[in-house]
């Protein structure tokens, strides 16, 4: 009885059976179909202005900036932060106006997130005293009793290294953030003795301030 009515559908279908019995077949459609939905919905994205654009008022980030977010991808902040306001009143209302496309041009990879162990970051910056984040940063539990933020006490006491710098302007510049070679010939003397807290704290107060 089972059969015979598959046999019908299969007839009724006519090219169905044929695609769903045959591996090879039922991939590379797959493959064709995942590939046109894919193309339609990202190529367009690549000329739109609001997405390629820089918001009016956003910077490329300074040499110390740069090591800092390079210390926050290190350490894996992301895994518990965030970097985008979505637009719900509960959001903008919490952590302030939602992000848009346009601020993220110049960051590669951006550090958007979608886990929130820890609260959004995207709007952090200028909401605390650099000393606030430095005290936060090697103990969490100095500021915030209940926290479960692991504490980074190391980097205090790690010196940024000046020369590592100009080589990652040059790699962005790649990438079509503006850095002029006047920035990248002075990035050794901007981070010279200073420690990767200070490069941390200093990426956490430029986040989400172009737009504001
Ligand atoms: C295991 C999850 C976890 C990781 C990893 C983590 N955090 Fe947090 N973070 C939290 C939690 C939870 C809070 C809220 C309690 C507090 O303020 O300590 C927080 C709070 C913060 C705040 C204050 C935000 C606000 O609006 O009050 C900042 C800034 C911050 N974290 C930065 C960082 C940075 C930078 C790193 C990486 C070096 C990091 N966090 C890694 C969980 C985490």
């Amino acid at each position: 009885m089972a059969a015979q009515h598959t046999g019908q559908i299969g007839r009724e279908a006519g090219g169905h059976e044929k695609i769903e019995t045959s591996n090879f077949l039922m991939i590379v459609l797959i493959l064709l179909a995942v590939a046109v939905g894919g193309i339609v919905e990202i190529v367009p994205l690549f000329f739109q202005r609001s997405t390629t654009q820089p918001v009016e008022g956003l910077k490329p980030y300074t040499a110390l900036q740069l090591v800092g977010r390079d210390v926050y991808v290190r350490e894996g902040c992301y895994n518990c932060h965030s970097q985008m306001v979505r637009p719900f009143r509960a959001e903008a209302l919490r952590y302030g106006s939602l992000s848009v496309a346009g601020e993220f041009v110049y960051d590669h990879p951006f550090q958007w997130g979608s886990k929130r162990t820890g609260p959004d970051l995207h709007r952090v910056g200028g909401r605390y005293s650099d000393e606030w984040h430095r005290v936060h940063l090697i103990n969490p539990r100095d500021l915030v009793p209940e926290s479960n933020m692991p504490a980074y006490p190391w980097l205090a006491s790690a010196n940024v290294d000046p020369a590592s710098v100009a080589p990652r302007m040059k790699a962005l510049r790649r990438l079509g953030v503006p850095y002029s070679d006047d920035e990248v010939a002075k990035a050794a003397e901007e981070v010279k003795s200073r420690t990767e807290l200070d490069a941390l704290v200093a990426y956490l107060q430029v986040l989400g301030t172009a737009r504001k």
